[in-house]
């Protein structure tokens, strides 16, 4: 096992990651949606942005310090909402959450995570952000805001691009469903992990903790399984963000925007921020990759909201590209799951100093020594990505 020193960049994380999580975690975790097309492109676009190198610029003093919606943080960049995180490792919201607060940037739970929202916040001190997805229940919607509001959550990130499910075939090959139904190789499969099993075994939290003893009638992961089907809300339109603003009151972001005319409908309808998200190749494959459609979407904004990205980013140096081309921000979820799996929280952690390394030594070859000056001369072919 290499020191964590020794680890030097994602795609280490990645490999290890492979290693010790069963192959249906993993799967879920690292595969897109269909063809995978553009799962792929999230990636492929963002490395086909290349860097305007400057020499003989005083960048002795930098910093990589930026405000994503009013709050500090250490670098423009939070942790993902991402499903199910607690099963790439025994307790893995709270570890990744703790990791974000030791280096200073915002942590996303996820309303399909398996720790809570309470458990979550018991164990750390930086509020965090919780990711909502609309629900038929709208009862049970409504008590999920109420919690993430007692909870002490400083935003509310509104999740708009899954009504439907984007088909995973590798899911469904591996039998991932609620209740999952795993293959005899699946079986055979967790034998080879017997680490993972061993900590799985240890913690109490293995099921959707915001939902399971929350949700009416949903006692156990058999009621869970039937719940779950019925629940994601294929009515959900703008009007409904309105009464959720309203039910919240705090900070609101909307995630899964990748068109223009959207994305002016987020600001009218009042978001503080918006995510520029294919939902990281999971939901509509075939859709541009987010870099590609970042440009037209900062431009329709104009500044009025922060606009964000994610999908695709593995270094610093894909941080850099995304601010080059108007995201005040990113998020990342693949990548610090990687990390999570391998080396639990002391992974995510030095999976952020790895990002940060990158961002700040890659800025300084651009002849930049603040994000705030970052733009997007930083690149030589900024049109590439569209
Ligand atoms: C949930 O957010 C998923 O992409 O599986």
């Amino acid at each position: 096992m290499p020191a964590l020193n020794q680890i030097t960049c994602v795609e280490d994380f990645r490999r290890l990651a492979r290693r010790r999580v069963p192959r249906m975690f993993y799967d879920y975790m690292d595969s897109g949606s269909w063809t995978e097309s553009t799962y792929r492109a999230n990636e492929a676009d963002l490395q086909a942005l290349k860097f305007r190198q400057r020499v003989a610029v005083d960048i002795a003093r930098r910093s990589l310090r930026a405000r994503l919606l009013g709050e500090d943080v250490a670098m423009p960049l939070a942790l993902a909402p991402t499903g199910l995180t607690g099963m790439q490792r025994a307790d893995g919201e709270i570890l990744a959450a703790r990791a974000a607060e030791r280096f200073g940037v915002p942590f996303t739970l996820s309303t399909m995570s398996i720790c809570s929202i309470e458990d979550v916040a018991a164990r750390t001190s930086r509020p965090f952000w919780f990711q909502l997805y609309v629900m038929r229940d709208r009862e049970f919607i409504g008590r999920l805001i109420d919690r993430a509001r007692a909870a002490r959550c400083s935003a509310l990130m509104v999740t708009l691009d899954l009504q439907v499910m984007g088909q995973r075939h590798k899911d469904i090959r591996n039998g991932l469903s609620t209740p999952p139904r795993p293959t005899l190789a699946n079986l055979a499969n967790l034998a080879l992990k017997p680490q993972w099993c061993l900590e799985m075994l240890r913690t109490p939290r293995r099921a959707f903790g915001n939902i399971v003893g929350h949700a009416k009638g949903v006692a156990d992961m058999r009621s869970l399984a039937s719940w779950t089907a019925e629940q994601f809300d294929a009515t959900l339109n703008w009007s409904d963000l309105a009464w959720i603003k309203e039910r919240w009151g705090g900070k609101l972001i909307v995630k899964g925007i990748m068109d223009a005319q959207d994305a002016r409908r987020a600001v009218d309808a009042g978001a503080d921020a918006l995510v520029v998200s294919n939902h990281g190749g999971r939901q509509l494959d075939g859709a541009p990759s987010s870099i590609a459609a970042l440009p037209a979407i900062a431009q329709a904004v104009g500044g009025r909201i922060e606009v964000w990205m994610d999908g695709g980013v593995r270094s610093g140096q894909d941080t850099l590209r995304a601010l080059a081309l108007g995201a005040r921000g990113v998020l990342i979820g693949r990548a610090f799951l990687y990390a999570l799996a391998a080396r639990g929280e002391a992974g995510v952690l030095r999976c952020l100093e790895i990002l940060a390394n990158e961002l700040d030594v890659t800025m300084a070859f651009c002849g930049r020594t603040r994000i705030q000056d970052v733009d997007r001369r930083v690149l030589v072919n900024p049109e590439a990505a569209c």
